[in-house]
């Protein structure tokens, strides 16, 4: 019996590139944050979401799975590159078991229960691709073109990842029959009336938990609201998965906070993080002010580099005090979220003084759909570049000597 189950699954893994060939020809579909709404509406259809998803969880998983076998063979057979992988593969396999098969109520149980051991699967994904990068960059040179290939290869890898695990949490919160007792309004992980600044608040409260731990000592939060719509008196409230917001502005209170404190050492006072919502007709922005001096203009675009971190680097799996800084994964992975509908995260700063960050929502749940990455050519085509010969003047680092221009006389 075991023979036969081990040669089924060898079958079955061989059979694997074909399918990945297969889905990946289609493109993933993008939804909006209405049809997200409308698929976990009152008239929601277990069935129509079982019979989207079976289709478009593989489509998506094997667009990116193409992907990761475009990476530097060194790198993608690290041991922790090889795991995710497989995990990827393994996933895979389950959705298909689910393509004949007729929706009845033991089916569709089962596909809710298959989705539960995936997400489960694929929750250390980050920090283990993350290890795999980390052991590449140890044991090889780097050079600029493949560090520009692993930063894109990664902002699809993980912008992907969150569109899948929404998705999922998407249907197994809708079609489990339970209500959200904390949140009995949100419709799987979506908010119909998220109000931004409560989430403020929250993220706030935890980043000054662990900066009270880690520095006994944190600035404190000034908060304003801009409303140029009717609902004046109103708190602002858009239609958002307040987990995504949240993540985003933890991080960001957690940079704020670090940087104030370090950069006040020796000052009784710290000045406050000041944060700011505005609601127009296209937009919700939120600005997060703060005064920790701020970053030179030169290192402004590494802040979104993965693994770009001023601070000393804590170890995966650590089991003490979960540190404020250190992955340099905060500020890419927070962009993601931004930019997954059709957002974006950016940063202003004045070294010598502090750092803006700003982050754009769509104000609009139609403009909210979701942005996902495709495997075409073009794809391709950006794994494929070379470094090319810089078409300005590079300043020579030496003194120029000006001597040999002398004209004799
Ligand atoms: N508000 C800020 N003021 C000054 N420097 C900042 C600010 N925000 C980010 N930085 C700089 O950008 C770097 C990258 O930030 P990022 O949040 O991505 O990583 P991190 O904070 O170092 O680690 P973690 O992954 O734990 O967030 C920081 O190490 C810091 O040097
Ligand atoms: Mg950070």
């Amino acid at each position: 019996m075991k023979f036969v189950r081990y040669i089924m699954k060898n079958a079955a893994l061989a059979s694997v590139p074909k399918h990945v060939d297969h889905f990946s020809k289609f493109s993933p579909s993008p939804l909006s944050m209405k049809q997200f709404l409308d698929f976990g509406s009152i008239n929601a259809c277990e069935k129509t979401s079982f019979v989207f998803l079976r289709q478009e969880l593989p489509v998506r998983l094997s667009n990116i799975m193409k992907e990761i076998n475009l990476l530097p063979s060194k790198l993608l057979t690290t041991p922790s590159v090889q795991t995710v992988q497989s995990w990827y593969i393994q996933s895979l396999m389950e959705i298909l078991e689910f393509l004949d098969k007729n929706p009845d109520d033991k089916v569709l149980g089962e596909f809710v229960d298959s989705l539960v051991t995936i997400r489960n699967r694929h929750n250390h994904v980050v920090p283990t691709m993350a290890q795999g990068i980390i052991e590449y960059k140890e044991a090889f040179p780097q050079d600029q073109v493949t560090n520009q290939n692993i930063q894109y290869f990664l902002d699809r890898f993980y912008m992907s990842r969150i569109s899948i695990r929404m998705l999922i949490n998407q249907h197994t919160l809708v079609f489990d029959g339970t209500l959200n007792p904390v949140h009995p309004n949100t419709i799987g992980s979506i908010d119909p009336h998220c109000e931004v600044g409560d989430v403020v608040q929250d993220a706030f409260r935890s980043a000054k938990m662990l900066c009270d731990q880690y520095y006994l000592r944190s600035p404190d939060l000034i908060l304003q609201e801009m409303c140029r719509t009717k609902k004046k008196n109103l708190p602002i409230s858009i239609v958002y998965v307040p987990s995504h917001l949240y993540h985003m502005l933890f991080e960001l209170f957690k940079n704020a906070m670090r940087a104030t404190i370090e950069t006040h050492d020796h000052s009784s006072t710290l000045p406050p993080v000041e944060v700011m919502v505005a609601l127009g007709d296209e937009d919700l922005s939120i600005k997060m002010s703060d005064r920790g001096g701020g970053v030179p203009f030169r290192r402004m675009d590494k802040l979104f580099s993965y693994m770009y971190s001023t601070a000393p680097a804590p170890r995966i799996g650590e089991r003490t005090r979960p540190p404020l800084a250190g992955f340099g994964y905060g500020l890419p992975i927070s962009r993601l979220y931004a930019q997954y509908f059709q957002g974006d995260l950016q940063l202003f700063s004045m070294e010598g003084h502090g750092t803006d960050a700003v982050i754009y929502l769509k104000a609009l749940s139609t403009d909210s759909v979701e942005r996902l990455p495709v495997y075409n050519k073009t794809a391709l085509k950006n794994y494929k570049v070379s470094l090319e010969v810089d078409d300005w003047c590079i300043p020579s680092r030496e003194p120029l000597d000006l001597s040999v221009h002398k004209v004799p006389k």
